[in-house]
């Protein structure tokens, strides 16, 4: 991708926050890729990056194991930004004195700024910052000079213009620092003379071409979920390659209401190949019986493999299979010695069982937001585009106990309701996954003058920024009245309506 947009290289020395900060760099029109601290300077060298940045990181920099880089780095004319430990880093390297303080600074630190830096140039002269760090820097190496200071921190932020250094001890990549994003931008458009020659449009039109080289007259295959990333990259496919790309869509029944007709929908008139296999029958007979939550996860998985396998071999030999693998896939992945939250869910199950020559993942370098972006632009339907995540085993993993047709329609017609209701409320953006969960209970109720016995329906929203923790949406009670009062009026079977108010943890997201 360098060598159409200019690059800039995110040094990754373990911190927590090195995602957050490729993804502002890019909002910024910037492309930027994350690289180990590791990366062998001829690697950078060859990359010829317009811009590196270091990111923060758990460690001390004066001991004798912690993430270090060649010096050599500094010198070769490259601009370089230090964030917190690579604020330090820097410092250290370059002769400066890094010392540990008595007490942390941490949290939302007010910051005085030397607004004549190309860092902070047009911006307030203070101004919120995040903070965390316990080290911090006594003396700045020789050449540089202090260009931001809190109470009890000296060197909020040095730099050397000269040699294109700069530094900052907080953290410009969270929402808490306040105008974060515009000191970023200040260091890529002020000091490396970036040009914002990052889009989407630029993306997709490199992408189709780079495709169709590759593909020339090859077959390829592509399992569609329905999902965001699926979505786009057989959008993306078939914009490059027509109809020698086949979609596999496996409808396994489990889908929201009319959802499965929707997908189909939005890729008509595509000319792909878009197979649509209703598969419903067959995982129901498969799911008679079965209550636990793990086998049913299991069952599901398998019989999908089995269903795509069937169709992928009525195809026969396949050049490509395409993955919907993305960036923060790989990143979490590991880039370096930063700890490995995830593994590499996207990637390993279908191509054991396809026969295919080679994985095209065209989505690998986009993170969620761009793949998005990326949709919009290809004019990929709104459904699909701004689809919220939902679990591969669907909706049998929010039926709580055995899975019956009667018990499926239930939660199709009362989660068709809430996400209504949730959308006329405007709330749709706000709240980051919203269903309903039909929960084995039942209990007693009234209705006109005859007592009922009847299920409990649950709704469930959260908002979360990684799906990791989530707290629960505070949905007003007003539009949680009528969701429940449509409810238990409109779908059969449902006589009383609850609302998770559970974080994540100690709860899950999904009650299965
Ligand atoms: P939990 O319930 O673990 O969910 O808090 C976190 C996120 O992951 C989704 N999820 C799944 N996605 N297959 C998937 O593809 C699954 O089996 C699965 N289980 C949970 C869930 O919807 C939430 O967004």
């Amino acid at each position: 991708m360098s060598d159409t947009h200019q690059l800039v290289i995110v040094l990754d020395f373990g911190g927590q926050y090195n995602q957050l900060i490729a993804r502002r760099v890019r909002e910024c029109g910037v492309y930027c890729e994350v690289k180990s601290y590791k990366t062998p300077i001829e690697e950078i060298k060859a990359l010829a990056p317009v811009g590196i940045i270091f990111t923060g990181g758990p460690n001390s920099v004066y001991k004798e194991d912690s993430p270090s880089c060649s010096k050599e780095i500094f010198e070769l004319g490259i601009p370089i930004l230090g964030i917190c430990y690579g604020c330090q880093l820097m410092a250290h390297l370059l002769g400066g004195k890094v010392t540990t303080a008595i007490t942390s600074e941490y949290g939302k630190t007010e910051t005085h700024y030397d607004v004549s830096s190309a860092v902070f140039k047009g911006l307030p002269q203070q101004g919120i910052s995040w903070m965390s760090h316990t080290d911090y820097i006594e003396k700045v190496p020789e050449g540089f000079k202090i260009t931001a200071h809190t109470d009890c921190c000296p060197t909020a932020a040095m730099e050397c213009p000269e040699k294109k250094l700069y530094a900052v001890q907080f953290h410009p990549e969270v929402n808490h620092t306040e105008n974060g994003t515009a000191m970023l931008r200040g260091f890529l458009y002020n000091v490396c003379g970036c040009t914002g020659d990052w889009t989407m449009g630029g993306y997709a039109e490199t992408a189709i071409k780079n495709i169709r080289e590759k593909v020339g007259d090859g077959k390829v295959l592509l399992a569609l979920s329905g999902g965001v990333d699926s979505s786009v990259a057989a959008a993306l496919l078939s914009k490059a390659v027509g109809d020698k790309l086949t979609c596999i869509f496996v409808d396994h029944g489990f889908m929201r209401k009319n959802e499965g007709d929707e997908i189909e929908e939005a890729f008509s008139g595509w000319g792909l190949n878009f197979v649509r296999v209703n598969a419903k029958e067959q995982f129901m007979s498969k799911m008679r019986g079965v209550s636990d939550p793990e086998t049913k996860r299991k069952i599901i998985g398998e019989e999908f493999i089995r269903v795509f396998e069937q169709e992928a071999k009525k195809i026969g030999k396949v050049d490509f299979l395409v993955q919907g693998t993305i960036y923060p896939d790989i990143i979490e992945s590991g880039t370096g010695d930063a700890a490995v939250i995830k593994s590499h869910h996207n990637v390993g199950g279908l191509p054991d069982y396809v026969d295919f020559k080679e994985i095209i993942e065209p989505l690998r370098m986009l993170f969620k937001d761009e793949v998005r972006a990326l949709g919009r632009e290809l004019g990929l339907a709104d459904v699909l585009v701004d689809r919220q995540p939902f679990p591969g085993p669907g909706l049998a993993i929010r039926i709580i106990g055995e899975i019956t047709d009667e018990k499926l329609e239930i939660l199709q017609d009362a989660d068709y309701i809430f996400r209504e209701e949730i959308a006329k409320a405007g709330l749709d953006k706000e709240i980051h996954q919203y269903f309903a969960v039909l929960t084995n209970m039942r209990s007693v109720g009234v209705m006109g003058d005859g007592r009922t016995y009847d299920y409990t329906l649950a709704l469930r929203g959260v908002t979360t920024t990684d799906f990791m923790t989530a707290d629960f949406a505070k949905i007003p009670y007003e539009v949680l009245a009528v969701c429940a009062s449509r409810i238990v009026n409109e779908v059969k079977s449902v006589n009383r309506v609850v609302y998770d108010v559970t974080t994540k943890p100690p709860a899950t997201i999904e009650w299965e």
